[in-house]
């Protein structure tokens, strides 16, 4: 194979970003997969290995160590990760770090799953850290001159099988969804399909390169979500309608919410 595609590969939960881009990207044949994980030793690593993809340990912050992985790249897909410190500084500088090593090593493609600065639209009445420093990786992407697509992509549909998953109500034989949506209708996709729509993306460049591109399977309202749940788990799931003035989740998963139905910060906290 004369192309060479790095993937950096995010790997705690079965089925993440970088799984499911490596898996697409191997089926097409036509690029070989580097993928990258502080722990090679994962069975989700080993399953990929398994598959092809060359498997590497790279930890995304030592510059050097992700320099010598990069070399002789076709591109990259990268994916930076808010949660795992919740440290927005410590996510933008990994994002450059990378760029400047595309920039240096001449990649010619670089998918990054970046998102919208919310601050910087809002002119800063709305800070949403996980969505700010990515949108900040995006514009420096771009400003050094790196060939670069940003997928923006939507909230996951695993996020309703654990991070959102529904609550039993207290006062009845049912099950709570509980999102501050109003009845607004919210994006989504299922990670399995993410892969496949990255791996179009490096295979037609001149369609995407210095794009940001959303990507969503569908947009549907909290009660739309819970009458689904509901066929599939044979339980009654219901959009408990939880307002943002009441909702326990931390400020920055409100912020995420108040961004998605476009609330004014005043009007919340
Ligand atoms: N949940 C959603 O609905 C949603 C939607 C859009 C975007 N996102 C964004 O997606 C990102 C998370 O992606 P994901 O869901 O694919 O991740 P994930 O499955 O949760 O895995 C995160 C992985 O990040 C890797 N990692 C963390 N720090 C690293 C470092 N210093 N060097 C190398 N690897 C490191 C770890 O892999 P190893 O331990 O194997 O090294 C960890 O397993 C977040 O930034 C989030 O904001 C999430």
């Amino acid at each position: 194979l004369s192309n060479h595609l790095f993937i950096c590969l995010f790997s705690s939960l079965p089925g993440s970003q970088g799984g499911s881009v490596a898996r697409a990207i191997l089926e097409g044949k036509d690029f070989s997969v580097r993928a990258v994980t502080r722990d090679v030793t994962r069975p989700s690593a080993l399953a990929l290995k398994e598959l092809g993809a060359e498997v590497v340990k790279c930890d995304l912050n030592d510059q050097e160590s992700l320099k010598g992985i990069l070399k002789g790249a076709y591109g990259t897909f990268l994916v930076t990760n808010f949660w795992d410190d919740f440290n927005k500084e410590k996510e933008v500088k990994q994002g450059k770090m990378v760029a400047d090593a595309s920039k240096q090593l001449g990649l010619k493609h670089v998918v990054y799953s970046g998102l919208e600065n919310v601050k910087k639209l809002t002119k800063g009445k709305l800070e949403v850290k996980h969505f700010d420093g990515k949108g900040e990786v995006e514009e420096y992407f771009w400003s050094i001159g790196v060939p670069m697509t940003s997928v923006r992509i939507s909230a996951y549909f695993e996020n309703f099988l654990n991070i959102w998953k529904p609550v039993k109500a207290s006062d009845g034989d049912y099950y709570n969804l509980m999102l501050p949506m109003k009845d607004i209708p919210m994006d989504g996709i299922s990670v399995a399909d993410i892969g496949p729509a990255v791996a179009s993306i490096f295979r037609s460049p001149e369609e995407f390169l210095g794009k940001a591109v959303g990507l969503s399977a569908e947009a549907l309202t909290v009660q739309q979500y819970a009458d689904i749940l509901s066929k599939t788990l044979g339980k009654v799931v219901k959009d408990s309608k939880v307002s943002h003035g009441t909702w326990s989740h931390g400020t920055e998963v409100k912020s995420l919410f108040c961004h998605l139905t476009l609330c004014e910060i005043g009007k919340i906290f």
